[in-house]
């Protein structure tokens, strides 16, 4: 079945990049001139994905604000010769997609955030972009998982290798090689957050995963089953589709970078700047000059 429709939870409270974060949410952050959460959306769309749900919370208006029309600003760069272009890429941002914003009321994790997209999703495959993972591809990560869901009717989550010492942070997979496949493996269990001892592979989910239906029943169950103050992880939910043979790691092709931490945010507009057809010449020279000092 075809993946036409999309969640990015975008509720999380971004405690890592405070204070940058205490007002202005943290997937609004912007690598050189355009917010994180553009180049998430900006990635679904060109994967063919038509419906976008976004899942806020208390003080993110100003994400819904950046995907509708602004007429003052509009109206302002219009006809100017010297602002076509801006105007142009202003009044596209409107128009990305069909987009629909669902409040996430309480911050209990990804798995609950995810949860708020049940009635958009209905009974359809979904894929999940995490909005503070932006991931630069030639092909859209999205795009590489929803054809090896579409090829195999399993759940697909977006791996990458992390290096040892980091893999505490993250999550750890089982996985076993497929037959004539490069990138694509099976996964049969995932463990949030190992210990030295219970680490399966160096293989981590980074930022994009393609789920069917069903996860939804799975996470009501787990959430109801998970004591008051506990979170309930979404890792769990995707370890028992590996359990029952129902999911694949699939090592994706691009460059990602973690918008929700300091480090990653500068990595993202160092590397992108450099890229940038407005600046990327004279920001590679500065940095040239800035490096003997170093
Ligand atoms: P994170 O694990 O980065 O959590 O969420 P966080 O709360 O945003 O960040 P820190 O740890 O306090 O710095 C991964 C993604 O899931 C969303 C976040 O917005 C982010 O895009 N999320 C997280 C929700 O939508 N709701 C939640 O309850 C938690």
């Amino acid at each position: 079945m075809k993946v036409r429709k999309a969640i990015i939870p975008a509720a999380g409270l971004g405690t890592r990049v405070l204070p940058a974060s205490k007002s202005v949410p943290k997937e609004m952050l912007n690598i050189v001139d355009k917010p994180a959460i553009q180049y998430i959306v900006e990635e679904a769309v060109a994967a063919g994905i038509e419906d976008i749900l976004i899942v806020t919370n208390r003080g993110k208006g100003a994400i819904e604000d950046h995907f509708d029309h602004s007429f003052e600003l509009e109206t302002q760069l219009k006809g100017n010769p010297s602002k076509e272009k801006l105007y142009e890429d202003i009044k596209a941002c409107a128009n990305l997609a069909n987009i629909c914003f669902v409040r996430q009321k309480e911050t209990k994790g990804l798995a609950h955030a995810i949860l708020c997209g049940k009635s958009f999703v209905g009974d359809e495959p979904f894929v999940v972009l995490y909005g503070d993972d932006v991931i630069i591809s030639e092909d859209p990560v999205t795009a590489q998982l929803c054809r090896c869901y579409e090829k195999y009717g399993k759940g697909v989550v977006g791996v990458k290798e992390v290096p040892e010492e980091l893999i505490r942070l993250y999550c750890t997979l089982g996985v076993s090689p497929i037959e004539g496949e490069e990138r694509a493996m099976n996964c049969s269990k995932i463990i949030e957050k190992p210990t030295p001892e219970e680490i399966l592979s160096l293989y981590a989910i980074l930022g994009r995963v393609v789920m069917p239906p069903e996860v939804f029943g799975m996470i009501e169950k787990g959430l109801a089953a998970t004591p008051e103050g506990k979170e309930f992880y979404f890792t769990d939910v995707m370890s028992e589709l590996g359990a029952q043979d129902r999911l694949i790691a699939y090592d994706f092709d691009g460059k990602r970078y973690d918008m929700g931490n300091k480090l990653g945010i500068m990595k993202a507009n160092c590397e992108v700047a450099l890229d940038h057809p407005e600046i990327g010449e004279d920001f590679k020279t500065y940095l040239k000059e800035l490096v003997k000092t170093f």
